[in-house]
């Protein structure tokens, strides 16, 4: 099961006129190389394990890994080339991506990220710094070069989990505890918030905090994003953070985006994770942060703002609170194309639209803005959970420095997908 589909898709792939011995040894060192990386979560759950590592025990992938695929048919088709049985030479990377999109778009899309990421690694620091699945995630980042780590923790448990783990190098740690930067840190954040009911005695208090330390070190320039969330409730990594490097003052407001992958199809939802009960002022910004998310995916937004009603079909301060929102991200940013209030249905359904409301601008939106928090958050868990969408994210906009709050209980691959957005925040801000 492991060798047979995997060495015919590289042989079939460059039309191979023979298996020979170079793409078999090809086959058995990338399986041998895929045992020793951390084995996913999806995996350990498909097997009923807690843990899988590289030992007397497990020697080969398991046949429910979807890496095999990667690892196995692109190293047979190189193979094949260099041995000169291919009779068509394949560009090595554009293999990978065709592979990575038979796996699932948001593989492929997170594919495309990490090597975004990987132009220019930035230094992730992770709050949870002694967390196992956050080492996990840590040790992946360092080793494919997507970020630099730095682990908040005590350095002794962080080196007993890496033994733990079997993990062979230890990602930078900083101990907030014992850092000579903590007091300097603390003095910042008093004169920042002393007109805010920060004490100094409170200010130094909080420094030893990791949610608090954390977003503090990118503000000084000594991190360049900050994630955290696996242990915490979101108020309690977002509070904290907006305290300490508030939102962008052209955004005004920070909101929460979901890339919701529909049968392959890319749907930007907001706001799923911040904003509780926003007004329009609110609702036009999360509209307009949500469509530079899309952007920064190279998808053209197409924005719908969400309602009970169509098109005033139904009167009320609800759905006039989505018309003028909509008015407002018309009026701030003429360049996109946004329209409402309207239901989810006319939003998705391009006929529906055409029929009852054809002088709309917008056809088949991609970007769906939902009226306040409950109904954003609730649309999204459920077409993740019943309708099998998959998620990325949350991608969080509109911070004064990148910081990025994961979702509790996340698996080490959506640590690794949230810090490589992380990274290209930073990126995109530096
Ligand atoms: C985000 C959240 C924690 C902010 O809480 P809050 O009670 O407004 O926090 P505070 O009043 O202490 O605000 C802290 C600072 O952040 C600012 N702030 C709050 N919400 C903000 C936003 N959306 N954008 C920008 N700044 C914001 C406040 O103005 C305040 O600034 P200041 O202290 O410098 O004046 C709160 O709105 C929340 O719990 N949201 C829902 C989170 C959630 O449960 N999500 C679903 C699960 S994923």
């Amino acid at each position: 099961v492991l060798g047979f589909p995997f060495i015919f898709r590289g042989a079939l792939d460059v039309r191979a006129t023979d298996i020979n011995m170079e793409m078999k040894l090809a086959a058995a060192h990338a399986l041998a190389d895929l045992a020793k990386e951390d084995v996913p979560d999806s995996v350990l759950k498909a097997y009923g394990l807690d843990q899988l590592r590289f030992g007397p025990d497990y020697i080969i992938p398991k046949p429910l890994d979807a890496r095999v695929l990667m690892w196995v048919a692109p190293a047979v088709a190189k193979a094949a080339m260099e041995s000169g049985v291919a009779r068509r030479e394949l560009d090595l990377e554009a293999y990978l991506d065709e592979l990575a999109a038979r796996i699932g778009a948001g593989y492929q899309i997170m594919r495309s990220m990490q090597a975004k990421a990987k132009e220019a690694p930035k230094r992730v620091v992770f709050a949870e710094g002694e967390q196992p699945k956050i080492i996990r995630a840590a040790h992946a980042l360092l080793s494919q070069g997507i970020a630099t780590p730095i682990l908040l923790g005590r350095e002794a448990v962080i080196q007993a989990q890496c033994q733990e783990l079997g993990l062979d190098s230890l990602p930078t740690v900083v101990d907030p505890n014992q850092s000579e930067k903590r007091r300097g840190y603390a003095q910042n954040f008093y004169e920042q918030r002393q007109r805010k009911g920060v004490t100094a005695t409170l200010a130094r208090d909080l420094m030893r905090q990791p949610n608090y330390f954390g977003p503090m070190m990118v503000k000084q320039g000594d991190a360049d994003a900050f994630v955290s969330g696996l242990t915490y409730n979101y108020p309690e990594v977002l509070r904290p953070a907006l305290q300490v490097v508030g939102s962008q003052p052209d955004r005004g407001k920070v909101s929460g985006v979901y890339l919701m992958l529909v049968q392959g199809r890319p749907y930007f939802f907001s706001d799923a994770t911040v904003n509780i009960d926003p007004d329009a002022e609110t609702l036009a910004t999360i509209a307009i942060n949500a469509a530079d998310v899309a952007k920064r995916f190279d998808v053209e937004p197409r924005i719908a703002m969400l309602s009970f009603s169509n098109f005033g079909s139904t009167r009320h301060a609800q759905s006039e609170k989505v018309r003028q929102a909509t008015e407002i991200v018309k009026a701030r940013r003429p360049d996109l194309v946004v329209d409402g209030e309207m239901q989810a249905d006319v939003a998705v359904v391009p006929e529906l639209m055409a029929q009852h409301y054809p002088f709309s601008a917008v056809k088949d939106a991609n970007v769906l803005i939902f009226p306040d928090l409950a109904a954003a958050n609730t649309a999204y868990k459920l077409l993740n959970r019943l309708g099998g969408a998959e998620t990325i994210g949350p991608i969080l906009v509109g911070m004064g420095r990148p910081v990025h709050v994961l979702e509790t209980g996340a698996d080490v691959v959506d640590i690794v997908n949230v810090a490589t957005l992380a990274v290209v925040d930073a990126q995109f801000n530096s």
